[in-house]
């Protein structure tokens, strides 16, 4: 194997993403043959014994990609030290270690990538590669022409302005409406900040959205499936 950075090869190992990684070799969790390694930059080759809390890691031979629709009240993460139900363990029968790419709030359904390929997680949470999300909302009351155009040129939120988004009426449900928001951020409740910024605040929120994939609507919430080598593909390429 080439020589890599510790943190990509841990990446690679399906430890966790490569910033993921960084901050555990950051907390002393990393050795190398026995060190601790806590600065960024050291090279490995894999011949090393490389340990992680103690435990080796291994580079993972098998990648998996699953597409899950998650429920809401579930947690966006592979673990949680208060007890919570998490995303992952939704996913049975698969030995791989996996992770979630990005998050989606404890009350947000809908799609989520979920995967051991730690290169692929860190290129699709990365904000500079501006992933197009697309999400369906319940908001109070309904969105008019000015609202729209709001999105349009970006919203002024309390961290700052946000990139020009997209905002569409698709339908009705009582005195409320249905709205389709696309962004090409990930900041913390974004889509939920926005519509607050608008005064037609969500009343339900669900990603249908990643990038070029569509949630399968055969997957009712907590249902996952493996992504098509055609998808895996299409995530690869952007
Ligand atoms: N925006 C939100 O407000 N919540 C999510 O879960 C995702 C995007």
């Amino acid at each position: 194997m080439e020589e890599m950075r510790l943190q990509k090869y841990l990446a690679e190992c399906g430890v966790a993403s490569r910033r993921g990684a960084e901050a555990m070799i950051v907390e002393g969790r990393v050795t190398v043959d026995g060190k601790v390694v806590t600065e960024m930059g050291v090279k490995v080759t894999g011949r090393e014994r490389i340990a992680v809390d103690g435990k080796p890691v291994k580079p993972e031979r098998n990648k998996i990609y699953i597409m899950i629709n998650k429920p809401v009240g579930v947690l966006s993460a592979a673990s949680d030290d208060r007890g919570r139900q998490c995303v992952v363990d939704l996913v049975e029968g698969i030995r791989e270690r996996l992770y979630p790419v990005g998050r989606l709030d404890y009350d947000t359904s809908g799609l989520l990538l979920l995967t051991n390929d730690g290169e692929l997680t860190m290129k699709l949470t990365h904000p500079s590669f501006e992933i197009w999300k697309t999400y369906e909302a319940v908001v109070r009351g309904e969105p008019n022409e000015g609202n729209v155009k709001r999105f349009a040129e970006g919203l002024e939120l309390d961290d700052g302005p946000t990139l020009p988004a997209l905002l569409t009426v698709t339908g009705h449900k009582g005195n409320n409406a249905i709205a389709e928001v696309r962004i090409r951020e990930g900041r913390n409740r974004q889509v939920r900040r926005m519509l607050e910024a608008i005064r037609h605040p969500v009343l339900k929120l669900k990603r249908t959205g990643f990038g070029p994939l569509e949630l399968d609507p055969d997957l009712k919430p907590g249902a996952w499936r493996h992504l098509r080598q055609d998808e895996i593909d299409k995530l690869k390429q952007l």
